[in-house]
């Protein structure tokens, strides 16, 4: 049976009664129809799947033409989830109007029911005129991958007590500029918390610690997927590299030997029908 459609009424009651909200990433339609089963609340279509599917050094390759099919797939898969498109490097940089079609084609396109873009008050006019354009915004501040060649690489952000303010401050900016939920990337708990406990809007941890109203885990790093590299913030449940290379293995082996394909696997003629053929040659 369909579960009930998460919307942002209902992501902000779970914000008020203290319930955790939860967030995964995800790219494709089979894995989007398992975290439907599972019942997450938010999906996040992240740039992320530059490095985890695409295998790029960095999300900045990736384009709204790359994103947009991946956000209709999951979509497709998880009906009920909240779905966020993550607004690739330079669909929102260059102008407000382009920030605001391509913000529109992941709504129109893929039925998200939210988009996510990087920056602190560099996005600011950005997110009030998605938000004048009746497009749900969710801010995203503390490492921002899209920035990598400011921050020197994926680093911990907000650790001093002048950087914290910065974030803490970004916050406040993002949820006056009508940011519907903010995402915390890798910043002290202490920092999450403070900017939690001021927020009026939900504030998701990846990273930011357990104080936060909900976490994010990028789904290949948590399966164990994805071990190019791992975030200190990674907490593996499974380890899916492990059972596919187990799964090709042993069918490489069972192809050389013959143990594959077996009878079961074979397509019977009718009847007659290999006389007949017999007899046709
Ligand atoms: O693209 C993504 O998956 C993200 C996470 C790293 C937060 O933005």
């Amino acid at each position: 049976m369909a579960r009930e459609k998460v919307t942002l009424p209902v992501l902000y009651e779970k914000m008020r009664k203290g319930q955790k909200i939860t967030m995964l990433t995800c790219y494709d339609y089979p894995t989007a129809l398992l975290q439907e089963k599972a019942g997450v609340d938010i999906i996040l279509v992240g740039d992320s799947l530059g490095m985890t599917v695409l295998g790029y050094e960095s999300t900045l390759p990736v384009t709204m033409d790359v994103m947009i099919p991946h956000a209709q797939a999951v979509r497709r898969g998880a009906p009920g989830a909240f779905l966020i498109g993550d607004m690739p490097y330079m669909s929102y940089q260059i102008s407000v109007e382009e920030a605001v079609r391509n913000a529109g084609r992941f709504m129109q396109e893929a039925g998200c029911d939210a988009v996510k873009l990087e920056g602190g008050s560099n996005v600011a006019g950005v997110i009030r005129a998605l938000t004048q354009a009746t497009i749900p915004v969710m801010g995203h501040l503390g490492l921002t991958p899209q920035s990598i060649a400011m921050l020197g690489g994926f680093k911990s952000q907000g650790r001093s007590a002048e950087a914290a303010k910065k974030v803490i401050d970004d916050a406040r900016l993002l949820e006056e500029s009508g940011a519907v939920a903010i995402l915390l990337e890798a910043i002290p708990p202490e920092v999450g918390k403070i900017i939690t406990e001021r927020a009026g809007v939900p504030i998701i941890s990846i990273g930011a610690g357990p104080h936060c109203h909900g976490q994010l885990l990028i789904a290949h790093d948590m399966l164990g997927f994805f071990d190019r590299f791992t975030p200190k913030f990674v907490k593996k449940y499974a380890n899916v590299n492990e059972v596919m290379l187990k799964a090709f293995q042993e069918y490489i082996n069972d192809v050389e030997t013959g143990a594959f394909p077996e009878e079961g696997h074979n397509y019977t003629m009718k009847a007659g029908e290999f006389e007949r053929l017999k007899a046709i040659l």
